[in-house]
């Protein structure tokens, strides 16, 4: 079964989109804290892992490898729910392998672009490889391609890494990464909103219970 994460760090959001029953987790990075306007990475994060009792990603600022680790000491004590999500360059690959050897090592391998990336950041022991298909699209390139040979190449060699579809900009979004296979897609709550929508729902509904009126009174 496909997971679906909400993309927000709003606890407005969050909690609104976790009564609908269908999110099982939920990933943020700084864009989101910045608009969520707080900078209390633990608190956002705690209270999140209180609403959704699951999996809930925080990412880490640092760009070398030693403070990447400091930082995801810190985030992964926070709770089991916790990811620590590691951007996918050098230095990050280079933390993701000791963090990895930990027994609490739950890692989101972030901005990920490429197949290959991918395949680099499952190697180094990442949990989660997340691919961010809406940041290809807008620049002209197929990001879905990106997840559907992520997909066969974690496949071809049996990697346990989780295939995470993000930057999700739109509904077909969401049914091509189910369609190409991805284990996660991350949702931010305005294509949340327009998954369940169709006009077609609301004159159907209409009309059964214009129906329902006229032989029930
Ligand atoms: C993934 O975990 C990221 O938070 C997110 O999907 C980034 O997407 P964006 O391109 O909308 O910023």
């Amino acid at each position: 079964m496909a997971l679906l994460f909400l993309d927000s760090a709003d606890l407005d959001e969050i909690r609104e989109a976790a009564s609908w029953g269908v999110v099982d987790g939920v990933t943020t990075n700084p864009t989101l804290m910045m608009r969520a306007g707080t900078a209390d990475l633990k608190a956002n994060t705690l209270e999140i892992v209180r609403i959704v009792q699951g999996p809930v990603s925080a990412e880490v600022v640092s760009t070398d490898a030693e403070g990447m680790i400091e930082e995801a000491r810190e985030i992964l004590s926070w709770s089991e729910h916790v990811f620590v999500k590691i951007p996918c360059t050098v230095e990050g690959l280079k933390a993701m392998r000791e963090i990895s050897s930990w027994p609490n090592g739950r890692i989101n391998a972030t901005l990920i672009f490429s197949p290959a990336q991918a395949y680099l950041a499952a190697k180094a022991g990442a949990t989660y490889a997340s691919v961010f298909v809406g940041r290809m699209d807008d620049a002209g390139l197929e990001g879905m391609a990106v997840v559907r040979q992520t997909r066969d190449i974690f496949d071809n060699y049996g990697f346990s890494c989780s295939l995470l579809a993000a930057s999700i900009r739109h509904t077909g979004h969401v049914v091509d990464a189910l369609l190409a296979g991805a284990d996660i897609i991350t949702v931010p709550f305005k294509v949340l909103r327009t998954m369940i929508r169709s006009p077609f729902t609301d004159v159907g509904l209409e009309r059964f219970l214009a129906d329902w009126k006229k032989v029930a009174g």
